[in-house]
């Protein structure tokens, strides 16, 4: 039976998958079953960072050198090590991790701890936005879930973009109530087209939190691990948040793997008040070998990396801004995170499926392309990519 037709047969798939069957992956490249190259402007949306198949990553994960599998009520060394790693990198005050196998997970944790921890059991979110497929993580995304699943979690109220100082006015006339565990949001939101908050309004989020007792949830699942030009999205804002989610980019694709990170106080207080997240599977040692080879990576070459990503991040931004896009294009760049907005979803679907027989490859989100390239993509490559886009606009 043809591929296809088994794929029809037996997956529940959500989403109809682009016409490329993958074979292969390599720095900035992916193959499919033909032996045609592909360039990589999307790295797995935002998972491979450094690029596939990096060496210094794939050398760790070795299963003969690891126990198969460690249960979660064991200690096991690696472990330890992922966790003091992830604390010495993490803003402000973060230092325990909870260990999860993804983002939907790392972001459920938060909203179980920021509800452990306030007592209270309302979120705030930002309307339209994606955290996660779990029914408390729908709960806080896009309203339009609302409508197809009757059962989400009440009390999860919505923040409408622009996120400017009205957002913001908003924002406080809800935390005033004293009834908000937690404000969740992506500090640059990728789900929407690469939204990027005004400072004003990220500023004012930060001092509001404190001010009326509801924990600042960063989600960096996305663009965690230098995908705006910092380690963490949120450093931009000079953020302290309550908890830090991650996934994705944390391993850099090799094997699964997801995080939440708290500060000691309200891991302390949440522990006493039960916290307990049981993820079988979290932090398996193949997970944990990459995780720490993939953060040892970023500690060493961290300014190469982001000498690469301003080079890039100008290069785009210069080559975007002169291409002739059918109307005005608004475009938003910022490290290597970029939206472009062409105010048209079919032309936006044309211009993708074109770059993907003519070998490049993005996402697309309504009006807008989105392009996540690895980070350590060479300047040739990325030029080459450009070219093949204007050739399809
Ligand atoms: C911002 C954000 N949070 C959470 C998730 C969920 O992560 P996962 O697919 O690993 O469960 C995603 C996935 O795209 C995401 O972009």
């Amino acid at each position: 039976m043809k591929q296809q037709s088994r794929e029809e047969q037996f997956f529940m798939s959500t989403e109809e998958p682009e016409d490329i069957q993958v074979t292969r992956t390599t720095d900035e490249f992916i193959y499919d079953n033909h032996g045609k190259r592909y360039i990589d402007f999307n790295a797995g949306w935002c998972v491979g960072n450094l690029g596939w198949k990096r060496k210094e990553i794939q050398s760790k994960i070795n299963p003969a050198k690891i126990p198969d599998y460690i249960a979660p009520g064991y200690h096991y060394k690696g472990w330890a090590d992922l966790a003091e790693l992830l604390a010495s990198i993490a803003p402000g005050e973060l230092q325990k991790t909870v260990r999860a196998t993804g983002g939907t997970e790392a972001v459920e944790a938060a909203m179980q701890i920021a509800m452990l921890y306030t007592g209270r059991a309302k979120f705030l979110s930002v309307e339209g936005s994606y955290h996660g497929n779990s029914i408390g993580t729908l709960s806080i995304g896009d309203s339009e879930n609302r409508e197809q699943y009757k059962n989400l979690l009440p009390n999860c109220i919505k923040i409408k973009p622009p996120l400017d100082d009205k957002a913001a006015d908003r924002v406080e006339a809800r935390l005033k109530k004293k009834d908000t565990a937690a404000l969740i949001m992506e500090p640059v939101i990728c789900n929407l087209g690469v939204m990027i908050p005004g400072h004003a309004f990220m500023k004012r989020i930060n001092v509001l939190c404190k001010r009326y007792g509801t924990l600042l949830v960063m989600d960096e699942v996305a663009c965690g691990f230098g995908r705006t030009g910092k380690l963490f999205a949120c450093e931009h804002f000079d953020m302290e948040p309550d908890i830090l989610c991650l996934a994705k980019a944390i391993t850099g694709g090799a094997v699964p793997m997801g995080a939440c990170m708290t500060t000691a106080k309200i891991a302390d207080k949440v522990l006493k008040n039960g916290f307990q997240f049981y993820s079988t599977y979290g932090w398996h040692p193949l997970a944990v070998g990459a995780a720490i080879a993939n953060i040892r990576y970023w500690i060493k070459n961290k300014k190469k990396i982001f000498g690469n990503v301003t080079a890039l991040s100008q290069r785009f931004t210069d080559r975007l801004s002169q291409m002739k896009f059918k109307k005005e294009a608004n475009v938003r760049i910022l490290g290597l995170a970029i939206g472009i907005d062409v105010n048209d979803p079919k032309y936006a679907e044309r211009i993708q499926q074109k770059s993907l027989k003519k070998g490049l490859l993005f996402t697309t989100q309504e009006n807008t392309l989105t392009l996540f390239p690895p980070l350590t993509m060479r300047q040739t490559i990325a030029e080459e990519g450009l070219d093949i886009l204007e050739s399809c606009l």
